[in-house]
């Protein structure tokens, strides 16, 4: 049996601020074959590694600032370890370019694109750019919850690779009609409430990948190894690796 690549989600969340470089790094360290990680936009085009739309629960600021509101200077001035621990304070929201920097070339990234409207803010765009300049297309997948974000991706980019994002509470005919006509995604990204044997063998006949979120408990792990997913996106890496590792 094919073990599913290990993702840690938003990094090693559990010992070091999620979303930061630290956070990835140990993920890495604790045996990930990649990272998960959410990207938005500066108001100045950079691509930022950032979750929330507003700033306050993990980068310094107040909820009335939107991250695409400011530029990238103004971002590298805030905090996005202290909420965390002493030891990371001080630690800046990440840039794409930084992370892949810091990065072996060996690790897969999923890129997830947060956007929540349906109107296009140039992050397709630029996000495109990111990976046409860093030649990155074999080594990423870029998912999200907005289906009209991977259309236009899937439109000027037909080789990248994207994954459909979704919770319980996508109705299914929407949910099949993107996933099985509209936009055909290289792989469904469900949540681990809605994989089952049958869903799983659907994905893989028509050569769908199934990338599950998030899985932390070891019996769930095992159980989704099991059905045969692609990949286990958890916030416990080094958990993950030990399951998948057993005899
Ligand atoms: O990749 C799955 C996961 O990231 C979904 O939710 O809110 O953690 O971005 P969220
Ligand atoms: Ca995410």
């Amino acid at each position: 049996m094919k073990r599913p690549l290990i993702l840690a989600h938003r990094g090693a969340q559990r010992v070091a601020p999620e979303n930061t470089l630290p956070a990835f790094l140990a993920a890495i360290a604790q045996g990930a074959d990649g990272i998960e990680l959410d990207v938005q936009r500066t108001a100045d085009g950079v691509l930022v590694v950032a979750h929330d739309e507003n700033l306050g629960r993990t980068i310094s600021g107040t909820p009335s600032e939107r991250v695409a509101r400011l530029t990238w200077a103004e971002l590298q001035q805030r905090d996005a370890g202290g909420w965390f621990g002493e030891t990371w304070r001080g630690t800046p929201p990440p840039s794409l370019d930084d992370v892949f920097d810091a990065l072996p070339d060996t690790v897969f990234v999923n890129i997830e694109l947060k956007r929540t409207t349906w109107a296009s803010d140039g992050l397709e765009k630029t996000a495109l750019h990111f990976l046409q300049r860093r030649n990155l297309w074999h080594r990423v997948i870029v998912s999200s919850f907005n289906p009209t974000v991977l259309a236009r991706l899937r439109l000027a980019a037909p080789h990248l690779k994207v994954g459909l994002l979704y919770a319980p509470d996508l109705p299914l005919p929407l949910r099949r009609a993107w996933a099985r006509h509209l936009l055909q995604p290289a792989a469904l990204h469900p949540h681990l409430s809605q994989v089952t044997p049958e869903m799983v063998a659907r994905a893989h006949r028509r050569g769908q990948q199934v990338n599950v979120w998030t899985v932390n408990d070891p019996g769930e792990i095992r159980r989704m190894a099991m059905l045969g997913v692609d990949a286990i996106i958890t916030d416990v890496p080094d958990v993950a690796k030990a399951v998948l590792e057993e005899a």
